[in-house]
């Protein structure tokens, strides 16, 4: 991986909060994993997700209100990350940017902190395809995706007890894995929306789970990592 160039990393909510509560324990340690990195001159933009949080707002207008648009879910979902969002840069305050990036189209000049953190943006999308805005608006070197999916299966696991994780694939098969349909609060290793961006702008993604001595492998130039990645050809 390049270090003159930011690494992106989409930091799923089920990290974050992954039943509702705060995983300290995750957490700590995840900002010394950064801390160090940043010390050897690594420079990042971190965008964090709902989670739990943002199911459970979900689903609870969705029993309130019964008949509700994806718009207004969507929006829940927007203010779950915003939440989230703002832990991360409450962990970071020493080295963080002050201002987290919530309006994509209010591009950060003259950014002197090693490290940037980003909420959601718009209804109708998810923290996997603004981490691919960010990759594409600061030039990112990497995009790493970490979540409670470990790795892209060949089949949905949640369905097939028989699913093998795949460790590279395009775009193109992946899409034909996941479909098209993006739903409010949807839980898929990378949205359908997200993935047809990346594809057109030719980027890789690496998805991941929580495991930091296996990040390290990434950032070591390792191929013997657990989990996926997803490239244009
Ligand atoms: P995410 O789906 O990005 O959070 O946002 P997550 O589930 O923590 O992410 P992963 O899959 O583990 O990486 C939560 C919800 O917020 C809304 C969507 O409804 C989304 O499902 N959202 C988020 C938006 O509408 N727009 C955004 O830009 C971001």
């Amino acid at each position: 991986m390049d270090k003159s160039k930011p690494v992106i990393i989409s930091l799923g909510g089920s990290l974050v909060v992954p039943n509702g509560g705060i995983d300290s324990t995750f957490l700590s340690a995840f900002s010394e994993f950064i801390r160090i990195k940043i010390t050897l001159g690594w420079r990042f933009f971190i965008v964090v997700g709902g989670g739990a949080t943002a199911r459970m707002y979900i689903e609870g207008a969705r029993a309130i209100v019964g008949s509700i648009t994806d718009w207004d879910l969507d929006w829940l979902g927007i203010h779950t990350t915003r939440l989230n969002a703002h832990l991360i840069r409450t962990i970071f305050q020493d080295v963080a940017h002050p201002r987290i990036i919530e309006n994509y189209e209010k591009k950060i000049e003259d950014l002197k902190e090693p490290l940037v953190v980003a909420s959601g943006w718009k209804p109708g999308r998810s923290t996997d395809y603004d981490a691919i805005i960010l990759a594409r608006d600061y030039g990112a070197g990497a995009i790493i995706n970490m979540s409670n999916i470990v790795s892209v299966c060949d089949k949905d696991p949640n369905r097939y007890p028989d699913a093998k994780p795949v460790h590279q694939l395009t775009w193109e098969k992946f899409q034909e894995l996941i479909g098209t349909e993006w739903h409010p609060g949807s839980n898929v290793p990378f949205d359908p929306i997200a993935t047809k961006l990346a594809h057109e702008l030719g980027l890789s993604v690496f998805i991941v789970g929580s495991d930091l001595e296996n990040l390290e492998l990434i950032f070591s130039g390792k191929s013997d990592f657990v989990g996926t990645i997803i490239t244009p050809e």
